[in-house]
């Protein structure tokens, strides 16, 4: 292992009936609460309603910002920054998924500065302080409730980055599986193909001795593609929910890279597709990590076959690892495809025509990757390859 530092100050509330919390939270802040949530979502599942309830019960003054973007973009978090200097806002509470979230967590952040938002995600400008965030999460997926990380859109240059930086860190987070039962099927499945993503891009590094972590990463993702199945054809499942909301959390909450660096070049060339492309963060992901992982099998065969063996249930029996490692990446494609997850590059009429600019936009801070480091050339195979 890598000597590390662990920190993540995030409370998290877990569990039934959890906005009972809320209402405690809320004493330790001041009297004018911005709520911040996207299209429309939570007034549809009554979870607006109970938040607001709670925010009243507790005498605070309520201000909103609706209309937060899936792939959220900057423009709507400078009107909240506006917002919480014009009103002198206490508390930004996102209530939300990843993308209300990480919208909530610019605007706590660009509220203490007088830079342009984007100049934060560009890290042009160094945090130096933001507003107190809570966060009611509506969706598995991200992690993004439990991390000091958010990924922003600018629409205008077709760019998507992501930044982070401890001060914006939730300071609660309220869990709640039944607000997660009004998921529609393709963001269930979506939320799924993410965190499990987000386990691999962290299970891949070439860090030895990390028997904790590889168990930690291989028990998580044993538990989702058990419930997963099931959920997909069963989504007001509440105990299903449960784990997949866990699994989520735990899957980017710093728990599963302690004392390692995980690879996350898909990730990153997921984020310059879908700045061009805005299309859903996972879907990219389902399309792009089978990819990738056969591009780079050859860094680690061994890992890729324990991985194979232990996850996907393969047999070893008169196989070379590079045999189980492949036959493993093809049981992942297989399963993302059997939940209904998006397989080609195709399926979202996505062809050839701006692969340049996604390639420049992925080596915009030179090669990248740590588990391999991919160079111009591996980009462009991939994308080739998930045509
Ligand atoms: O906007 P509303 O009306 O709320 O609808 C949302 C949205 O259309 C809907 N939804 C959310 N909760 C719901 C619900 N619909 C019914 N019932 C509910 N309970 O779901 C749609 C997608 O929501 P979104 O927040 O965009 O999804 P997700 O949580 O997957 O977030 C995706 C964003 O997170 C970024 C992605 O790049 C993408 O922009 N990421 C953030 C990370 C982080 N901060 O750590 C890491 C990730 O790798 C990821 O890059
Ligand atoms: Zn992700």
């Amino acid at each position: 292992m890598n000597a590390f530092t662990f920190y993540n100050p995030v409370k998290l509330h877990f569990g039934a009936d959890t906005l009972e919390k809320l209402a405690n939270e809320l004493t330790q802040f001041g009297e004018k609460v911005l709520v911040v949530y996207g299209g429309g979502s939570i007034k549809r599942n009554g979870v607006y309603e109970a938040v607001v309830e709670v925010l009243k019960k507790a005498d605070k003054t309520i201000f909103e910002l609706s209309g937060v973007e899936p792939n959220p973009r900057v423009e709507t978090a400078r009107k909240g920054i506006t917002l919480c200097k014009e009103e002198n806002i206490d508390l930004v509470l996102a209530v939300g998924g990843g993308s209300v979230i990480d919208c909530a967590k610019l605007i706590v952040a660009g509220a203490k500065h007088e830079a342009d938002a984007w100049d934060i995600v560009i890290r042009k400008v160094a945090v130096q302080d933001a507003l107190p965030l809570g966060t009611v999460l509506t969706l598995a997926a991200t992690g993004s409730e439990m991390n000091s990380g958010s990924v922003i859109t600018n629409a205008e240059t077709e760019e998507k980055f992501g930044w982070g930086h401890p001060a914006v860190f939730p300071k609660f987070s309220i869990l709640n599986p039944a607000y997660t039962v009004s998921v529609p099927k393709d963001h269930t499945v979506y939320g799924i193909v993410d965190m499990m993503s987000h386990i691999f891009e962290q299970y891949f590094h070439n860090t030895t001795n990390t028997a904790v972590t590889d168990g930690m990463c291989e028990g998580v993702l044993r538990a989702i593609m058990e419930a997963a199945p099931q959920l997909v054809e069963d989504l007001e499942n509440v105990a299903l929910r449960e784990t997949i909301l866990l699994a989520g959390t735990v899957g980017l909450n710093g728990f599963l890279s302690m004392g390692s660096r995980g690879d996350w070049a898909t990730h990153n060339i997921e984020h310059a597709v879908s700045a061009v492309y805005d299309i859903p963060h996972a879907g990219g992901l389902a399309i792009l990590q089978p990819h990738w992982m056969r591009l780079v099998v050859s860094v680690n065969p061994e890992r890729f076959a324990g991985l194979a063996t232990r996850v996907f249930g393969v047999e070893t029996a008169g196989k070379t690892f590079e045999e189980v490692a492949y036959e493993g990446i093809d049981r992942l494609s297989a399963f993302w495809t059997s939940l209904g997850a998006p397989s080609r590059l195709a399926d979202y009429e996505i062809d050839a025509t701006k692969f340049e600019q996604i390639v420049a936009h992925a080596m915009q801070n030179g090669p990248f990757g740590n588990f391999k480091q991919l160079q111009e050339v591996d980009v462009r195979t991939i994308l080739q390859n998930a045509l």
